[in-house]
């Protein structure tokens, strides 16, 4: 039978290696702590690809070629400015609110301009997955802007998809080191299996609701500090660390806390990240050029402490992701909480093209709990509860 009932009576706490359903977008190794997209490991696609080339990639199945990518760059780069209507709708959110917030709202306020909406045909998808790689860089660089009391910086034409966000969130146009640096980020961060973000993405997709609904469910979910949120949570407690001396009290008053190290654990690897080693080294490279080592050096520190306290060795504790991407991040100059929205506009490409291939071949989403309450209470009238 197509679909098979598999009904277990117990519960998986947090759906753990539970296997949901297959997918062709990327596969995550967390015994040999790889990771591959549409096939191609992560180790050539940081060295070799574009971010374009990556989006690409994840959502048409296959390495664009030279004609391919050159339409890749111009339509992504014409798709950069983002609704007048909005710039000015961003003014209206509080100054103060967290950036993850703004980007939920003004995401959702996104599919109010956009003309394929309302149509999930695989020509209006991929024309609205560029729309919103595009335009996610340029209204959270909007708001950045905003909030310092600045007029938003207007995208430009001539630069590479990571270069010109940082040039909307400074005004100068970038080095090369710090474009090639967020570009590599930006492609290690843009797809991972069925993380927490992208299954939300793909649970609203399975109810054949639209795209942005997809995507503003995915941002909510990535921007709890368990997910997308644990590199700010990470740089902070770095900041909070302040000197490489004070690590090991640190940790072992942490510990005493039980605190949760952010960027250390993961769901799926047992080994140290695959994308933490590339972020580790990117870091290292940009605390040579932006001479502000200090971050580096405690969470460098730290990763030696954690590796060898039995707690976290017993339990597979490594670095993640969100661990280097602070240090990273940081050192390009970025505010800590902006780090959630940069994640997210590397895993808007990730979730577009899982939102594709689930109505692709669609079924709903829909669970089952084990029900573990009361059965059959008698009615008891107002007047005679207690
Ligand atoms: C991302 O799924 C993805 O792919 C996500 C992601 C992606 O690309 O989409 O990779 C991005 O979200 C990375 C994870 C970012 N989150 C953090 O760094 C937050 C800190 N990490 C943890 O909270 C935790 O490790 C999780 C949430 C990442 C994973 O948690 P699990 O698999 O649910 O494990 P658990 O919470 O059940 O912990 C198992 C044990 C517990 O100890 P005991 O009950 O056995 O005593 O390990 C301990 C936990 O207390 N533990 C930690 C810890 N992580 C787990 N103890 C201290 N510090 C930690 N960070």
């Amino acid at each position: 039978m197509a679909n098979a009932i598999q009904s277990s009576t117990s519960a998986t706490r947090g759906l753990e290696g539970v296997v949901v359903t297959t997918t062709q977008l990327s596969k995550v190794d967390g015994t040999a702590g790889r990771l591959y997209y549409r096939g191609y490991s992560i180790d050539h696609l940081a060295k070799n690809a574009s971010f374009e080339e990556v989006a690409y990639l994840l959502w048409a199945g296959h390495l664009p070629n030279a004609s391919e990518i050159s339409k890749v760059r111009e339509d992504l780069v014409a798709c950069r400015t983002a609704p007048s209507g909005l710039v000015d709708a961003l003014r209206k959110v509080p100054l103060n609110a967290p950036p993850m917030t703004a980007l939920r709202s003004i995401i959702s306020l996104l599919g109010h301009y956009d003309p394929d909406a309302e149509d999930n045909g695989p020509e209006a998808s991929m024309r609205k997955a560029y729309r919103l790689t595009s335009q996610m860089a340029t209204l959270v660089a909007a708001f950045d802007q905003i909030r310092k009391g600045k007029d938003p910086i207007p995208p430009r034409q001539d630069l590479n998809h990571a270069a010109n966000f940082l040039y909307m969130l400074t005004g100068e146009e970038p080095s090369d080191i710090a474009s090639r640096a967020l570009e590599t980020y930006l492609i290690l961060l843009a797809d991972h299996g069925f993380n927490a973000s992208t299954f939300a993405a793909r649970v609203t997709a399975s109810t054949l609701s639209d795209m942005h609904s997809a995507i503003v469910s995915a941002i909510g979910t990535l921007k709890g500090p368990l997910h997308g949120a644990a590199n700010q949570r990470a740089l902070e407690q770095f900041l909070e660390i302040g000197d490489v001396e004070n690590v090991k009290p640190w940790f072992e008053k942490a510990k005493a806390e039980k605190r949760r190290i952010m960027g250390v654990g993961h769901r799926v690897y047992k080994v140290v990240d695959p994308r933490a080693r590339y972020l580790r080294q990117m870091a290292l490279q940009l605390s040579g050029t932006t001479g502000n080592p200090q971050v580096l050096d405690i969470a460098l520190k730290l990763e030696e402490v954690v590796s060898e306290d039995p707690y976290f060795v017993e339990r597979k504790l490594y670095p993640n992701v969100d661990y280097y991407s602070a240090p990273a991040l940081y050192m390009l100059g970025i505010d800590a909480d902006l780090f959630p929205t940069l994640f997210a506009m590397s895993r808007v490409v990730g979730w577009t093209a899982h939102v594709m291939e689930q109505w692709a071949n669609n079924r709903l989403i829909r669970p089952r709990a084990q029900f573990i309450g009361d059965l059959d209470l008698p009615w008891v009238p107002l007047e005679e509860r207690p």
